[in-house]
């Protein structure tokens, strides 16, 4: 262990600036990246140029040092010592050798998720992930599995799937969930609970998200009172559970838009093309959608969005599209799995969505539902996309 990484297992008490910071700041003014991980050092007193899938960083082991027994004088200390690191280019979102985040470990010590020293991480997230983008010059490059995992989504369902942080997915060759065109061309596979992938048993939708989407269907009519009057839009219809209670609220229009032709047929067996209130557009909300803006003659009351393997940067072109459909007193929800394969990814992408969706106008307002009981065992399916117990249920609405 370097000197720097046995400083922040906080030898020495109380935690005062005058002890900690000068000292700090010398191993990094001297050179020492803030980001110098406990792999790096012991690969160094090896003289070996082994890596390591690991990263422990200094945060991780001053996160794991954290005492029980802190007092508030010594709590703000520690709070200016992750700043310290933030400044010199500590990462939030490095895996340590217990494949934990430095967010993970706090949260582990007791602090809540509304503490000061969680959400200067989330902030530190926040400011990561905006920046990711504007240094790729506009190209989105978000977390993934694997991102994290090395420093360096979501095979989940849509934003479900994949980002960086969205989800912590790995970035399998096959990978059906990561890659939209050829989860279009894989072959699906209907069970009694879910819709997963024929081959590699990706579980595209699954019926522990009943909940969810009884409450997403609520949401995207703005007047519950009087729904037989409204036009919705459904985007991905998987195993059809929100076009079902969209259904029993009988709106005037209902518009589903769905692209895998597997997906198609089951709608055709199951006697959706046959509904008089709806329509159905076969083929990807990026073609379909852009005809129907173009056509400029349809506008909704309220548009749900849950798709598959799609990435957040599919989600920053969606807005483009919903703000241009969405009636000015309408409501757009959407699946949000954005980030759920660990808190802190969900937590930082809770906030990168209010900052996004902003932008055009519009306010994201989230209900948190506690979902611990409802999520399933997965083994039916390759891996799980959903690691929280508890939802946030977005509602996004022109301010
Ligand atoms: C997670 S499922 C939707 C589940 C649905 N909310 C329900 O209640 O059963 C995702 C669906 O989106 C469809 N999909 C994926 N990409 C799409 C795209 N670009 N445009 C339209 N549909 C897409 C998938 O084929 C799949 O049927």
């Amino acid at each position: 262990m370097s000197e720097l990484h046995h400083l922040l297992t906080l030898p020495h008490r109380p935690i005062t600036e005058e002890y900690y910071f000068p000292k700090i700041q010398h191993f990094l003014k001297c050179g020492v990246p803030a980001t110098y991980t406990l792999e790096q050092a012991a690969a160094f007193e090896k003289d070996s140029e082994e890596t390591s899938e690991s990263n422990t960083t200094p945060l991780h082991i001053l996160a794991r040092s954290l005492p029980k027994d802190l007092n508030n004088e010594e709590n703000e200390v520690i709070l200016k010592i992750f700043n310290i690191f933030f400044e010199y280019g500590a990462g939030w979102n490095f895996i340590d050798f217990e494949e934990k985040t430095i967010g993970d470990l706090v949260l582990e010590k007791g602090y809540t998720k509304d503490s000061m020293l969680y959400n200067r991480l989330i902030e530190a997230g926040v400011s990561a992930e905006l920046l990711l983008r504007k240094v790729n010059g506009g190209d989105i490059e978000f977390i993934e599995d694997e991102d994290i995992l090395n420093d360096n989504e979501p095979g989940s369902e849509n934003t479900d799937a994949p980002s960086e942080i969205q989800d912590v997915v790995t970035e399998d060759t096959d990978a059906t969930a990561a890659n939209p065109s050829t989860y279009l061309k894989t072959k699906l596979e209907y069970k009694e609970d879910s819709l997963i992938t024929k081959e590699n048993k990706d579980g595209v939708m699954m019926d522990w998200e009943d909940e969810i989407m009884k409450l997403a269907a609520n949401t995207i009519f703005p007047d519950l009172s009087n729904t037989t009057d409204s036009i919705v839009l459904n985007i991905g219809f998987g195993m059809g559970i929100i076009d079902s209670y969209i259904e029993e609220k009988k709106p005037k229009m209902h518009y589903i838009c769905e692209a895998h032709p597997d997906v198609l047929q089951k709608m055709k067996e199951d006697g959706w093309y046959e509904k008089p209130n709806v329509v159905i557009l076969e083929g990807k909300w990026q073609d379909t959608l852009n005809a129907l803006l173009d056509e400029g003659e349809v506008f909704f009351d309220g548009i749900y969005y849950d798709t598959f393997s799609e990435h957040y940067e599919h989600m920053l072109e969606l807005y483009d599209v919903i703000v241009g459909l969405i009636k000015s007193d309408g409501v757009f929800s959407f699946f949000n799995g954005l980030g759920a394969d660990r808190q802190i990814c969900y937590d930082v992408y809770k906030k990168i969505v209010e900052i996004d969706v902003a932008m055009y106008g519009f306010k994201c307002e989230y209900t948190t539902i506690d979902i611990g009981n409802h999520l399933p065992d997965w083994k039916d399916v390759k891996r799980s996309y959903y690691n929280c117990t508890y939802y946030y249920h977005p509602r996004i609405t022109f301010i």
